[in-house]
């Protein structure tokens, strides 16, 4: 009696299944968005086009945080209790840096904190998806307020904590506090999560000497912010703190759900045209040059040409685009079509539209690709994402991708530049040849997540800065 029937458990995991589909598609929640959107954070701003999900009212708002008497001293942030945080965004959007703040307002809500909200730049219209997380802030009990008048200043001088987010959030200081910017510097922490050229500008940043510390997304930025302002602008970095990302507890529910996973798989394989026993590698980025597409897909051409040449037995491999932009008709998206067309391989290769969504591709595919050029990334969340959905990840040894990824344990490094397709084509065949040695990479680098790279240790890392700048400011140097 006791022992559900086998109907009873499909209806029960179909029901949860049901659930999480919901959580995958319907975009329901900033955090599911987010997700997308952080992978964007240290590059350009890219505006991100809204699914049409995003329509029709169907943003749900989560109920807001109950704190329970002395919940809020269980959280890594409880020391935050009743203290007040003032958040400066450059804007409230969809894009990468605002949406990690806003995590940011939300933990130190659930924390106990009052937190007040000052976004420098207003849109220009204000549409639907503004509105949204207006109300989602406003349900969660964070204050918002726009970047000028009385009411921001007092606020900001009342404030225990300020955190300006991006390096452009530095305008902010001169143009609204003016005469009082040097009273809240000692307060102030700077979470920077840029690493351009164009953002080493005094205009923006010649107070960073003077805040009290900046927290930076990886080690490998936090050095190159500290060499270009060094060389470039003539000032030093204050006391600089390395913040990783971390996955969002959604995201953990999808990849750990095997069934969830499997289903999301069919279905994205169906859509693609790609049977369930092909060999699918990705990438999941909004396609430029610097995310090194180009290169990518020359590296799969390259591989399936060693295949052929030695004659391996391999299942079929295919590679998928995540991250297109039909409507930008730019130059790199036909230059990417003209060479899968060149090269005759359009049945294996795939382009998937830009999508707030990952979660399901992630489910689908089998080796993540991160092929960022240059630099790389600054962190490249998409990363510990895939690696969320045990995928081997084939990477360029640049930027946080070397943070992440452990060559030779979680996945492959090449080099950057043309010199790395080569190496990139032969790391891709030896994936298709070695079932075992992916799988493994892929079980490694879900361990190394876990171990790492959970928001719970996100919060943590975060509120171990936050307690060093709490103390600093109490010091009497003012
Ligand atoms: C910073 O400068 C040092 C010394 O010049 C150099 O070794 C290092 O590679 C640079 N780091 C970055 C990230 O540019
Ligand atoms: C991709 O975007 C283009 C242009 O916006 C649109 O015409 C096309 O239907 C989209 N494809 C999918 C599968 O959504
Ligand atoms: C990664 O490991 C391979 C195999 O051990 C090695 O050949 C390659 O040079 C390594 N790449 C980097 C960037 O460390």
């Amino acid at each position: 009696m006791a022992k559900p029937t086998a109907a009873g458990w499909i209806s029960l995991q179909s029901k949860r299944l049901l659930l999480l589909l919901l959580v995958v598609f319907s975009v329901s929640t900033v955090v599911a968005l987010f997700v997308r959107n952080i992978n964007e954070a240290c590059e350009t701003r890219r505006d991100v086009s809204v699914s049409s999900s995003y329509g029709g009212g169907r943003v749900q708002l989560s109920p807001p945080p109950v704190v329970a008497a002395g919940e809020g001293l269980k959280s890594p942030l409880g020391f935050m209790r009743s203290k007040l945080v003032v958040l400066v965004s450059h804007e409230l959007s969809l894009s990468g840096g605002p949406l990690l703040l806003m995590e940011l307002a939300f933990l130190l809500r659930s924390a106990g904190a009052s937190v007040v909200w000052v976004t420098y730049q207003k849109p220009s219209e204000t549409n639907e998806v503004i509105y949204s997380l207006d109300q989602k802030m406003l349900d969660r009990g964070v204050q918002v307020l726009s970047a000028r008048g009385r009411e921001v200043i007092d606020a900001t001088l009342k404030a225990d904590l300020v955190v300006l987010n991006t390096a452009v959030a530095g305008k902010w200081l001169d143009a609204v506090l003016k005469e009082h910017v040097h009273q809240v510097l000692p307060k102030t922490l700077w979470w920077i999560h840029e690493m351009r050229g164009h953002y080493f500008k005094l205009e923006y940043v010649k107070h960073l000497p003077s805040v009290a510390g900046a927290m930076i997304d990886s080690h490998t930025t936090a050095e190159y912010w500290k060499n270009r302002t060094h060389d470039r602008l003539g000032i030093n970095m204050p006391q600089t703190y390395v913040v990783h990302l971390g996955n969002s507890k959604e995201l953990m529910e999808v990849a750990e759900d095997y069934v969830a996973r499997r289903v999301l798989r069919e279905h994205i394989r169906e859509a693609l045209g790609v049977r369930n026993e092909d060999l699918l590698f990705a990438i999941i980025n909004s396609v430029s040059r610097g995310k090194g597409q180009d290169l990518f897909l020359q590296a799969f051409y390259e591989s399936l040409r060693l295949i052929q040449e030695q004659k391996l037995q391999v299942p079929t491999m295919h590679a998928v685009v995540v991250g297109s932009d039909m409507n930008a008709q730019s130059k790199f998206e036909a230059e990417l079509r003209a060479f899968v067309s060149k090269k005759g391989i359009y049945d294996r290769v795939h382009f998937v539209n830009k999508t707030l969504t990952v979660a399901p591709y992630l489910a689908a595919i089998d080796v993540l690709v991160q092929n960022s050029q240059a630099r790389g990334e600054c962190f490249g969340r998409i990363t510990i994402e895939a690696m969320a959905f045990q995928l081997p990840v084939l990477g360029t040894a640049a930027g946080g991708t070397t943070e992440i990824v452990v060559n030779g344990s979680t996945g492959l490094l090449h080099p950057a530049g043309k010199e790395g397709v080569s190496q990139l084509a032969k790391n891709m065949v030896k994936l298709a040849t070695h079932v075992e040695r992916r799988l493994t990479l892929g079980r490694k680098g879900y361990e190394r997540v876990k171990d790492r790279f959970m928001e719970r240790h996100m919060a943590s890392r975060i509120a171990s800065v936050l307690k060093q700048i709490l103390q600093k400011s109490k010091r009497p140097s003012m």
